[in-house]
């Protein structure tokens, strides 16, 4: 599929007309307290020029995964209005409805460049669902659909994908913006292209691994996947985490990588403990020598050195997942090394959403990187070579 050949708001006439925004809203929340805003800064310049080309803007979005009465109440969409119109410093209305005669009515009223976000789509089992009946509905609000939601890109639900089927349907900047950033990396990556793949699972990370060994030069791995990869070799991974179950496949791929000639690098030492906790002992042991008793959950000081040299020759870098349980200081090492490594590499730099993208804001590398995807899922099936529906549904050029 050619994504970049989808239209956006650039080639429509938007002037006078109303128009739905799929934006991606889905942001943490610490006690009703929006904790980081990137996602709704990032939705900003769309709808700035949605509204200053006189359209009236209506926005919708899911949060989180409501269930029942009680989780809905946590994840009304009002302080997602708030905040964004102190970040905009411009008014924006919020109905505590979706489809309903309020947002029909609020929809009606609405002006050229004025802003309405309507409530959280999950409130509504058809969202999920994809249910035609109910994007039709939605699809009424407006005489145009606009998805920006990069982070909800992977799913074909009402408002990302079944609305489509009813209005003129294009992206916005956002989900330009990703698509052409990591389009471009990986179609005509600027060598030599490394790309980093971390966290706990081998299965989880199977589609990327398998699409990026037909693209890049050097493939990295951390995290407790590498101990799946030890196992394959026939070492000793002492009590740490590993998946039984994809060994083979494991082994499997390192035979693939000696084919295609890609330099796979694995962890040389590894930073282990005697229990998953941030009180435990702690020791470093090269691969082959984990004692039992005790788990690998960081790359050790050797690694750290290897992986930083890899990077810094690096044209491209594509990052996803953690080296170690970065979220605990004494096994935080590693993805401290990688960060400040791709930080001081002057590569064009990618970051998939989620626990790497979370980690880098955290040790403030942010402003150094190229791009930090939005998506955390959404990103990740892009890296895969997968088709994102968000995306599938909106018009040709
Ligand atoms: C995300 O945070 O990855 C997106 O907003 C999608 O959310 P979901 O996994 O609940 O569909």
């Amino acid at each position: 599929m050619n994504y970049l050949n989808k239209k956006t708001i650039e080639d429509i006439d938007v002037r006078g007309k109303k128009v739905l925004v799929r934006c991606d809203f889905n942001v943490p929340l610490a006690d009703g307290v929006i904790a980081d805003d990137k996602r709704i800064r990032e939705s900003i310049p769309t709808i700035r020029y949605l509204a200053e080309h006189d359209a009236a803007v209506i926005l919708c979005s899911h949060l989180g995964r409501p269930k029942d009465e009680e989780s809905k109440k946590a994840c009304t969409l009002a302080p997602v209005a708030v905040r964004l119109s102190e970040l905009m410093g411009r008014p924006v209305q919020f109905v505590p409805d979706v489809i309903g005669p309020q947002a029909q009515a609020a929809a009606k009223a609405l002006k050229p460049g004025e802003i309405l976000v309507i409530e959280n789509v999950r409130f509504f089992k058809e969202e999920t669902a994809n249910d035609p009946a109910f994007a039709k509905a939605l699809a009424s609000l407006a005489d145009i659909y606009v998805n920006d939601a990069f982070g909800t890109a992977h799913r074909a639900h009402a408002s990302t994908a079944g609305v489509a089927d009813y209005l003129p349907a294009v992206c916005g900047y956002l989900i330009q913006k990703e698509i052409t950033i990591m389009g471009n990396a990986l179609a005509n990556p600027k060598r030599p292209f490394v790309a980093i793949l971390g966290g706990a699972k081998v299965s989880d990370k199977i589609g990327v691994i398998t699409n990026l060994l037909d693209k890049v030069d050097t493939l990295i791995i951390g995290g407790a996947m590498a101990y799946t990869f030890f196992k394959a070799t026939g070492k000793h991974v002492g009590s740490s985490r590993y998946e039984e179950d994809k060994v083979e496949l494991a082994g499997e791929i390192l035979k693939k990588a000696k084919e295609k000639g890609v330099n796979f690098l694995l962890p040389h030492d590894n930073i282990a403990a005697d229990a998953f906790s941030a009180d435990a002992n702690v020791r470093v042991f090269h691969h082959e020598d984990i004692e039992d008793g005790w788990m690998g959950l960081d790359i050790g000081p050797a690694t750290q050195k290897l992986f930083a040299d890899a990077i810094k020759g690096a044209g491209t870098v594509v990052w996803n997942g953690p080296m170690g349980v970065s979220e605990m200081a004494p096994f935080a090492s590693g993805t401290i090394a990688v960060a400040k490594a791709i930080a001081e590499s002057g590569a064009v730099s990618i970051i998939g959403g989620g626990d790497s993208a979370a980690a880098i804001e955290r040790l403030g590398f942010a402003d150094k990187m190229t791009h930090i995807s939005t998506g955390g899922g959404a990103s990740l099936e892009f890296l895969e070579g997968k088709i994102l529906p968000g995306i599938a549904c909106l018009n040709d050029k």
